[in-house]
């Protein structure tokens, strides 16, 4: 039945049918977290490009709703975002009933162009601008490749801010009311799938630094003034692996003030009736390090609610950490936090019947091959928290400062389980839990 596949994510969002990759117009609106996404609903390959849609009210239990924009003579609806427009500023609300507003970039094999559609009914259904393309960039760039637009309202001058990738980075446009857009400035250096949102240092509201974001999870930190993104670090990233184009939600309530992010996991899925999956969403953050302020990426509080009560050990070897664990290899679930202490070993870190979940290489600095520099670099201690689905594996260390996503390989007939090695290191920490799974 439904959700029920072997290979199915049993606590991430995954499409019933078919092909998903980018989330598109993250939204909060009246209780609900939208989700709309690339998809192509008829196979499990990248074609067809439509919005789909899907619906949580805790970014963990999500309903897939039918298809939100189709194809048209346009092009196929390649990636964008969504806004509520309160002050009716496009004119396509109601009185009572403001629109959600989406930017979208049709594909055609000639070019690609920025459109609006907007929905009174809570993203259910949607009507597209008549006056489609609201941007066609092409001529100005020489290139094809201007798409992805990122809108949010900026509030200090009360004008709309979209940032485009265009050609070779990331513009910023400026608009009234979402359908006459002003090109401002331009910042190079990034690919695809813009995102921009403003953050505190550590919390300090009166510390706020502005984040510009690009698909492979790399990012800029400098100010913005509404037209121009200036840069005074970077670039950086935070979150590599199997992530690609995240985005973070738009309007959620200031009482809340977290900024959301969820990426495109690129899971393949051999067999399966549907294609990759969303990440878990997670809590970004901009945090002073030793090394100056850098983001940070961890899970949202909500995914409290799938542990079971977890089990914990300290100051353990590894043989003894192993022999732990080995009653949870088989678990196609799993919550493990663990603290391990490097002494002299240039290798060391846990495995799962011959996949590396982690790895860490003292010599190069390098986790899972990236580069991280440890929080304390003369400690040797580093905490990793693993979340193990039916296909995926999601790693999360120091609390965020880097983050790592790969396809949960099958056995083959690797019976080894959990496995953790390295010379002389000591397991200070280790704590499992089963995992809830999401669906009814
Ligand atoms: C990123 C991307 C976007 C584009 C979309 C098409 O993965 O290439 O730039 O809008 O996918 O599906």
């Amino acid at each position: 039945s439904l959700y029920r596949e072997h290979r199915r994510p049993q606590y991430h969002f995954s499409t019933r049918r078919g092909w998903i990759n980018d989330p598109n117009g993250m939204v909060f609106y009246e209780g609900e977290y939208h989700l709309f996404y690339q998809h192509n609903p008829y196979e499990r390959e990248w074609e067809n490009m439509s919005w789909g849609h899907a619906v949580s009210r805790d970014m963990i239990h999500w309903e897939e709703l039918p298809v939100a924009l189709h194809p048209d003579k346009t092009g196929t609806m390649f990636s964008g975002s969504a806004v509520i427009d309160f002050d009716n500023t496009s004119g396509f609300g109601k009185p009572g009933k403001p629109a959600m507003v989406a930017l979208y970039t049709a594909d055609s094999p000639d070019r690609q162009v920025q459109c609006v559609a907007y929905s009174l009914d809570k993203g259910r259904s949607w009507t597209k601008y008549a006056g489609n393309p609201v941007i066609d960039s092409k001529e100005k760039w020489n290139s094809k490749d201007t798409r992805d637009p990122r809108v949010f309202w900026y509030a200090p001058s009360k004008h709309w801010v979209m940032v485009l990738n265009e050609r070779d980075g990331h513009s910023i446009y400026t608009s009234h009311d979402l359908k006459k857009w002003d090109y401002q400035s331009h910042v190079t250096g990034f690919w695809e799938c813009p995102d921009l949102f403003e953050l505190p240092v550590d919390g300090d509201p009166n510390n706020r630094k502005w984040v510009m974001y690009g698909a492979s999870n790399t990012y800029m930190i400098g100010q913005f003034d509404g037209k121009t993104f200036t840069p005074e670090h970077g670039k950086y990233y935070f979150s590599a692996g199997s992530i690609y184009a995240a985005q973070t939600f738009n309007n959620i309530p200031a009482s809340d003030g977290r900024r959301i992010q969820i990426g495109w996991g690129r899971i393949p899925q051999q067999g399966m009736p549907f294609n990759n999956m969303m990440l878990l969403p997670t809590e970004l953050t901009l945090r002073n390090t030793k090394d100056g302020p850098r983001l940070f990426s961890y899970p949202v509080r909500e995914v409290s609610q799938l542990h079971s009560s977890s089990q914990k050990w300290a100051q353990l070897s590894t043989d003894e950490a192993n022999r732990r664990l080995a009653d949870f290899s088989g678990d196609d679930k799993l919550y493990i936090k663990t603290t391990l202490r490097l002494s002299h070993a240039t290798d060391a870190g846990l495995s799962l019947s011959g996949q590396r979940l982690i790895g860490y290489d003292m010599n190069f600095n390098l986790l899972n091959g990236m580069f991280y520099s440890p929080q304390n670099p003369t400690s040797m201690e580093l905490t990793a928290e693993i979340w193990l689905d039916r296909s995926s594996v999601e790693v999360f260390v120091d609390g965020g400062a880097f983050s790592w996503s790969a396809e949960r390989k099958a056995d083959a007939g690797n019976t080894e389980g959990f496995r953790f090695w390295g010379n002389n290191v000591t397991v200070t920490s280790l704590e499992v839990a089963r995992v809830r799974g999401i669906w009814p």
